[in-house]
Order: structure tokens, then sequence, then C-alpha cells
């Protein structure tokens, strides 16, 4: 009652006729950045969101019509990736409740009859890119799929890996960042676009870098309902750390940098066990306490950056460019091949706020899914038995606009 749900689909095709291989992935990265667009939205109208973890992907199928043969007969698959449920803010408990009705009753919530058939989108028959299918396959999660728990309080996480050398940590805990005056959130959402190249010249201001990092902590200390929008909508514990590039922050050395986004769960020792011996590991002067933000390595990285992200100018031409580093192993080992996915959802998460991030600052942001991931490994010097991969790249700074491009409004006469 008072409440909605919000589905999610992957068509692979979408991203195969052009990506291959790559496709399967960029989907998931897509439905990242999906769920930051309805969490963030969902806020501005005072409404609460959570993904339904504990349905299967047959269930999610079912429930979004996807599983009619009939109606899909001849068209490129289209796969369930998540449902969703929306409500206006309401008691902690009250959401509890929803979830559990939910889950608990999905009869209820498949009494609709489905209408209409599915458009098939090429004429040619599409490239078999098998891959995709066992990835699809290996990653489709199960009623008997072992659920993450963190309504109440944090799981707790297994080291990255054995240890070859110790130092003592230094790391603070997350606390809250506030926002100086920026437009309205309608306002930034809808002139979000991608920057398509960057002036190698605008220097973003230090306070707002750190605001911005403030905003990517997920706090995971705190049980998931009390964890800050649109950290709240993910019922898992994070996986994502940042290694950044920065170019130009004012009063920040250029250089390789580390930010742990959980420092909560994860001490800087267990980061330092793993990567090069010899890092700084120092922490910028007017880092707030409560961000564990470390310079690794000072000096210009910008041909570096772009080298790793495919040899792409956005990367290197930015004011800092990052890698969204995932603790890979340990989170698939303790739930199934179907938290992949999520590990996914979690970048693209994080991009989803950076590129609104990026439009409140006066700058602009590209998401890029094309790179190098093993020299980014090498370049960080993950120890071989290190569990640590890096799932995704992004980049902000000052755009070049593009004369061929015209930009309208995004919803028409919706828009404000
Ligand atoms: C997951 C993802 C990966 C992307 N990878 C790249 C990339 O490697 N290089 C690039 O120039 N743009 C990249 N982009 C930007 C897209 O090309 C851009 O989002 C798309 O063309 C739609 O334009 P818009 O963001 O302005 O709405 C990526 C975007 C996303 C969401």
């Amino acid at each position: 009652q008072d409440a909605f749900l919000v589905g999610l689909s992957s068509i692979h095709w979408r991203e195969a006729w052009k990506y291959g291989e790559r496709a399967f992935r960029y989907c998931q990265h897509d439905i990242g950045h999906a769920i930051g667009t309805f969490r963030i939205a969902a806020a501005t109208l005072g409404w609460d969101c959570c993904l339904l973890a504990g349905l299967s992907d047959d269930l999610v199928g079912h429930l979004l019509g996807l599983s009619r043969q009939q109606d899909f007969a001849g068209v490129e698959p289209e796969y369930p990736e998540l449902l969703a449920m929306v409500w206006p803010t309401a008691t902690h408990d009250a959401r509890f409740l929803h979830f559990t009705h939910a889950l608990a009753h999905p009869g209820l919530l498949t009494a609709g009859e489905w209408k209409g058939k599915a458009t098939r989108l090429s004429q040619d028959e599409p490239v078999a890119w098998d891959l995709i299918d066992l990835v699809t396959h290996a990653t489709w999660k199960t009623d008997s799929s072992p659920m993450p728990d963190v309504g109440h309080g944090p799981e707790p996480v297994a080291p990255l890996r054995a240890s070859h050398h110790h130092r003592t940590s230094t790391d603070n805990t997350p606390g809250n960042g506030q926002a100086p005056a920026s437009p309205s959130a309608g306002q930034i959402i809808h002139q979000r676009r991608s920057a398509t190249a960057f002036d190698g010249n605008m220097s973003l201001p230090a306070d707002r870098f750190f605001l911005m990092l403030e905003r990517i902590l997920p706090q995971a200390g705190l049980p998931l309902l009390s964890r800050p929008m649109p950290w709240d909508a993910l019922p898992w514990n994070p996986t994502v750390h940042l290694a950044l590039f920065i170019h130009r922050i004012d009063g920040l050395p250029p250089g390789l940098y580390w930010f742990n986004r959980f420092p909560e769960q994860r001490s800087l020792s267990s980061f330092q066990s793993v990567m090069h011996e010899h890092f700084q590991w120092t922490k910028p002067e007017g880092c707030p306490a409560d961000l564990s933000l470390y310079l690794l390595e000072a000096g210009n990285g910008q041909k570096l950056a772009t080298q790793l992200s495919c040899g792409q100018d956005i990367a290197g031409d930015s004011a800092f460019s990052l890698g969204m580093i995932a603790e890979f192993d340990e989170p698939l080992l303790r739930y199934g091949p179907w938290f992949y996915k999520r590990l996914f959802w979690e970048t693209g998460l994080i991009g989803q706020l950076l590129y609104l991030e990026a439009e409140a600052a006066g700058v602009r942001a590209t998401g890029i899914g094309c790179f190098f991931d093993d020299p980014v490994h090498d370049l960080l010097g993950f120890h071989p038995s290190t569990t640590l991969q890096s799932l995704y790249h992004f980049t902000m700074g000052g755009p070049l606009d593009d004369g061929r491009l015209t930009t309208l409004p995004p919803y028409g006469s919706h828009s404000t």
C-alpha cells in the first residue's frame, strides 16, 4: 500500500552490437547508473527506495513479464536484473513491512496480465557472443543463493589476503558531508551530459573535491537503513574503493592517490600490505579527517591515465580521473557468482553520483568503460594473490564543447 515497484532488465544485444563481449559488463554498469537515477529522483520527491535483494532472477523475470515465450519469440533476449521498492518516506519499520510483504507474497504481484509483444531490434541475426551467454547463465540468481544481511549492521569482512608485511592503521571513521548552496536537484539532473573532451586546464577547488568524496562514502558501519542516500538502496555491504589520478585539484599535489571507501571495515594496513611497498601513504593537507584519502606517489600522471583508459584523452585532460577497484573474490566466494553483477551496480552508482556532483560543481564528467585492468593492477602493485579488481573508470574536469552536438531538453515540456 502506498508503494510501487521499479523493475530493470537488460537486452545485451543493445550493447553487444557495438562492444562485443564487453557488453555484459556495460549493461551492468548501466544498471548501477539507473539505480542512481531512480534512487535520487525518489529522494527529490521525499520517497525512499531499496532493491529487493531476496528475489530470484526467475521471479523478477516473471514479475516483469519477460518469461512470456510467445510474446518474445524471435526477438533478441531480454533478461531480468532487479526490482526495487519505492514508497513515500515513512518509518524504517514500515520499510521492512513493505519488504517482507513483497517477499512473502510474490503471488500477489503476479496476478496481473501482461499485454503486447516484444519488438525485434535488428533485422539480421545478432552476432553470437558465447561468453555473454555463459556469464549470464553463471550469474543467474536462484532461490537458494546465500543472501547478505545488512539490515541490522555490517557483516564481518575477510582479509584481502594473508599479509606479507605489516604497518599500523591511521584510518579515521567517516562523518557527514555538508553541501554548499547549489542549483536545484531537478536542474542538475536535467542538464547532466557526458563530456566528450576536456580542456586540460580547469582545476577544481579542493573543498569541492572533498565534498564529492564525502558523497560517495557508503558509511558501511551503519545499518543499511541508516546509510546516506543513495547508499541505502543497495542492501549489501560496499565492495568498491578508488585509485585516483589527480591532475588539477587546487592545493593537492598531482599524483596517484588511494581512497578507502569503508575505513570502518578496512584498515589502511590491509591495503598497504598488498600494494607497492614504496608508496607514500600520506594524507593530503586540508583533507577532512573522515576521508581516508592517501597520496601514494606524487607526479604528473596524465599520460599514464590516458594510456590505462585505452588511450582516451578524457582520462588525462581532466581535473582528475579514477579507477574503481572492487574487493572481488571475497563477496563472490561468500554469496556466489550472482554477486558479480552487483559489483558493477555499485560502480555504476558511484559513477551516477559523480556525474551529478560534476554538474553541481560547474564541471562535467564521463564514465569510462574501456580500460586495461591488468596494467592498472601492475601500477598499484597488487600482490599476485590480491583479490582486488579494477571494474570501471571515470573522469571529471572542464569540458570542451563540441559544436557539432545539439542538446535538447531531455523531457520536453516536463523539463524545468
Ligand atoms: C558505463 C559507461 C561507460 C562509458 N564508457 C565511455 C568510454 O569509455 N569513453 C567515452 O568517451 N565515453 C564513455 N561513456 C559515455 C557514454 O558514451 C555516454 O554516457 C553516452 O553516449 C550517453 O551520453 P550522455 O551521458 O551525455 O547522456 C560511458 C558511459 C557509461 C555510462
